[in-house]
């Protein structure tokens, strides 16, 4: 699905993504979960939390290494830990694709980038919602994703705050200004409401926790999120 954003310099046609967050799915049957989702995601949000960065506790590298056979999707891992860059070979090997980090975890990823590297896996920047944009912008370029996160980081199912969606466009002015294809990830609150201000703003992934596993239907709301942000022109 793509749109047009008039706002954008370049008024370039921009492809949605969507990822749902498996937070908010039944553990108790993680297969036939990811499997209600496999044809119509483009990645798969999985939400890494250790009781000390956040106020929650989910799941590591043995649950994300028992749900690798069963997809195809990105695996797109959102660390929330302390210390989060010393898992990123254990990640790897579990099987993520992508992984992002909090810059309130780690100001200075540059050690971090050049691993990530070594091992062949995207890395990415995450930004809390007090957070000021500029914090990502050093490592824009270094990054296959920068995320800005829409609600504070530790639960599913919160508000979405639109507050930070100033922050969402200055990272696609950046992206864009630059010509780099670092994605622009939004996460947290996003519903078939909010996902179009999201869209619009420039986010490019989507991340859909309640929205998509939530639904009775969670293929069927992921399609709803596209046709929802492909309104946009
Ligand atoms: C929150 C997580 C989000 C969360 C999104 O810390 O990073 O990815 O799962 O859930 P919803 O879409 O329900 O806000
Ligand atoms: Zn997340």
């Amino acid at each position: 699905m793509t749109g047009d954003r008039p706002g954008s310099p370049y008024h370039c046609v921009m492809e949605i993504k969507i990822a749902p967050s498996l937070l908010a799915a039944d553990f108790s049957d993680l297969a036939e979960q990811i499997g209600t989702v496999e044809a119509e995601a483009d990645l798969l949000h999985l939400d890494v939390m250790d009781g000390h960065f956040v106020p929650n506790i989910t799941f590591g590298m043995p649950v994300i290494s028992s749900i690798r056979p069963v997809s195809n999707l990105v695996f797109d891992c959102h660390i929330m830990t302390t210390n989060p860059t010393v898992y990123l070979e254990e990640l790897a090997s579990a099987g993520a694709d992508i992984v992002t980090v909090h810059l309130e975890a780690v100001p200075d990823p540059t050690d971090a980038i050049k691993e990530a590297a070594a091992l062949d896996i995207g890395f990415g920047v995450v930004i809390s919602p007090h957070t000021p944009f500029a914090a990502m912008e050093p490592w824009i370029e270094s990054c296959r994703m920068v995320v800005v996160m829409s609600v504070h980081p530790g639960f599913g199912g919160q508000a979405f705050m639109p507050e930070v969606l100033p922050k969402v466009e200055q990272a696609r002015k950046w992206v864009d200004f630059h010509g780099l294809e670092t994605d622009v990830q939004i996460d947290g609150g996003i519903t078939p409401d909010t996902a179009p201000r999201a869209a619009a703003a420039g986010a490019n992934v989507l991340v859909a926790g309640s929205a998509v596993f939530g639904n009775e239907d969670p293929a069927a709301a992921i399609r709803e999120l596209r046709r929802v942000t492909g309104e946009q022109t």
